[in-house]
């Protein structure tokens, strides 16, 4: 039995426990994944406790915890070095334990599941908090032929800017206020800000929208969000929320742990109709 949690608080809504028992059917794996409360402070002593345990291979970590996450890894991949958060945290033979963040990479292969294609294209990302950082080095790696980042407090795009500098990505990268951002258009627009949690929509000229083949949030939900609705009334090609972003996110983490690919299609379309 392969032991793995997610830390997190609140944990109770998580559908990570469902999606990793799906992807354990689909591989004949026998995993215990269980959602793990953590009260403020508590992080360190609970990953500790959990990943001592022999048939612990890892687990995962979510909102408040994934700064902490990074900060107790032994060791960190690449990105989650860039990131700054980690969201997997992986046990190794030798009882060192890697964080990585497989959330930029969850969102990449739901985009490029939905046959949009990112390499040269121009793209628009909405957003300078946690959720955009955390995607920007996978977003790099494709190699876009442009980013523009936008956020409603432009100083704080500038972090961002330094991921784009440590990574010399050969894209390249403007940074703009939701003022700023006037004449353009985008292949691919993506929603890293909390706005639809809310049910907002971000202060953006609905033009920038007209000819974009896919515009992503990555928030999901049962409904589809206010700012979906605004892209297809202004012309978006496609809409997508962020259910195959969470899915895929589920799907690196558990290849990493357990060596197996599972089938995150099935899932989605699982969890789609639960929603
Ligand atoms: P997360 O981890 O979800 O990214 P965050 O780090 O708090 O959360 O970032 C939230 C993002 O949503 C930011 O880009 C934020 O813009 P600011 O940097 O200007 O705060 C954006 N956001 C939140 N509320 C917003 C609002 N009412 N209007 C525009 N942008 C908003």
């Amino acid at each position: 039995m392969i032991k793995l949690a997610v830390f997190g608080n609140p944990i109770q809504q998580s559908k990570s426990p469902q999606i990793h028992h799906a992807f354990a059917r689909q591989c004949g794996l026998s995993i215990d994944y269980q959602p793990l409360l953590v009260e403020e402070g508590h992080f360190n002593t609970m990953a500790r406790a959990f990943l001592s345990q022999m048939e612990a291979r890892g687990c995962n970590v979510t909102a408040p915890c994934k700064l902490d996450a990074h900060a107790f890894a032994d060791a960190l991949t690449p990105i989650a070095e860039l990131t700054g958060a980690v969201n997997t945290l992986h046990k190794q033979p030798d009882g060192v334990i890697l964080g990585h963040n497989t959330d930029g990479g969850g969102l990449i292969d739901d985009i490029l599941s939905q046959h949009i294609r990112i390499h040269g294209s121009r793209v628009l990302l909405i957003g300078a908090g946690g959720a955009a950082r955390g995607v920007l080095p996978s977003l790099l790696a494709e190699m876009p032929k442009h980013l523009t980042i936008v956020n409603r407090t432009v100083h704080k795009a500038n972090a961002l800017e330094a991921i784009h500098r440590a990574v010399r990505a050969p894209s390249s990268l403007s940074l703009e206020s939701f003022h700023t951002l006037t004449e353009d258009s985008f292949d691919i627009i993506i929603n890293a800000t909390s706005l639809s949690l809310t049910n907002q929509v971000p202060e953006l000229l609905p033009s920038i929208v007209k000819g974009s083949q896919l515009v992503y949030d990555m928030v999901y939900a049962p409904q589809r969000k206010p700012f979906l609705d605004w892209a297809l009334d202004n012309g978006a090609t496609a809409v997508s929320d962020g259910l195959g972003m969470l899915v895929g996110q589920a799907a690196l983490s558990f290849e990493m742990w357990t060596g197996h690919k599972p089938d995150s299609a099935e899932v989605i379309k699982h969890l789609r109709q639960q929603l």
